[in-house]
């Protein structure tokens, strides 16, 4: 049995917190700034229901053998708030965000050498407080070790992909590369369509490009085709869909 905080439940966050609560063993409290009764996740399988302890104060958290934080990365120093009252010398912080600075955001609060970074892929969207959808399967990737191991064993039954790698430096960098070609749709506040638009689809590739370049320097291995392999999954992607950057503009 695990305790779990969870500090930031809106899509990522509540839509892991339903998961994670169906496996009776987790003791799991949510440290949320908007409140809520209880967590509600249309899966691609149907609805999962939770009903853990919210707390809207860190004056309220106790101690826990998992902190796990799906803020967004602009309010990582807020999330930091929960970790006095959560924390003992074992604890471990599991980041799950996007980005490539996992560890970097949090080692001035926590102990480096107990932070989890995880690569998260899973399309999810808040309706309401406490209410999200899952729109598709759930990929988790952790670097290689015990504690990554240890994080995944969570969601062991979870129906997530959930890998360990050697190379976590190029799987979040592959991911920054999705991301960065949702620029163009966030800016515009147009959704996916617009990649049909050969002068857009030119400004995509160029800024993975760029993404690509600067993750090779920081050591990623990332190939040419990628630039173009992301134009074409974003055009097969539904035209009114977007990315979240696009989701949070739109509001
Ligand atoms: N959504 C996706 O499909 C998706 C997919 C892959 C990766 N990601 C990444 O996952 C991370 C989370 O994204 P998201 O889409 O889940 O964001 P989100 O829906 O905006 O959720 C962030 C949550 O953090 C809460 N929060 C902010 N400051 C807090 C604090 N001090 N204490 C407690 N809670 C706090 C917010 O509270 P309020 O309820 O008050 O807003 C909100 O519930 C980001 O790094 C994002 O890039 C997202």
């Amino acid at each position: 049995m695990a305790s779990i905080l969870f500090v930031g439940p809106g899509a990522i966050g509540a839509t892991l917190t339903a998961w994670l609560c169906q496996d009776d063993r987790h003791h799991v409290t949510v440290a949320a700034r908007t409140p809520f009764d209880s967590i509600e996740t249309q899966t691609p399988n149907g609805v999962i229901r939770a009903k853990p302890r919210v707390f809207t104060d860190p004056a309220q958290a106790q101690h826990a053998d998992w902190i796990l934080v799906a803020t967004k990365a602009y309010d990582s120093e807020a999330a930091t708030q929960w970790f006095p009252q959560a924390s003992g010398p074992r604890t471990r912080l599991a980041v799950i965000q996007n980005g490539v600075e996992h560890i970097a955001r949090f080692e001035n609060h926590f102990d480096r050498a107990r932070i989890v970074p995880v690569m998260i892929d899973l399309p999810a969207e808040r309706t309401a407080p406490g209410r999200t959808v899952q729109k598709g399967p759930a990929h988790l990737v952790v670097p290689s070790g015990r504690d990554g191991a240890d994080f995944l064993a969570l969601f062991a039954h979870a129906n997530f992909d959930a890998r360990q790698t050697d190379d976590f430096t190029t799987a979040v960098w592959r991911k920054l590369c999705l991301n960065s070609a949702g620029a163009p749709c966030a800016v515009l506040l147009k959704p996916n369509g617009i990649a049909h638009h050969e002068g857009v689809a030119g400004l995509m590739r160029s800024i993975v490009r760029e993404c690509v370049a600067v993750g090779r320097a920081e050591g990623a291995v990332l190939e040419d085709s990628i630039p173009d392999e992301i134009v074409e999954r974003t055009r097969r992607a539904p035209r009114d869909s977007g990315n979240s950057m696009y989701a949070d503009r739109v509001g």
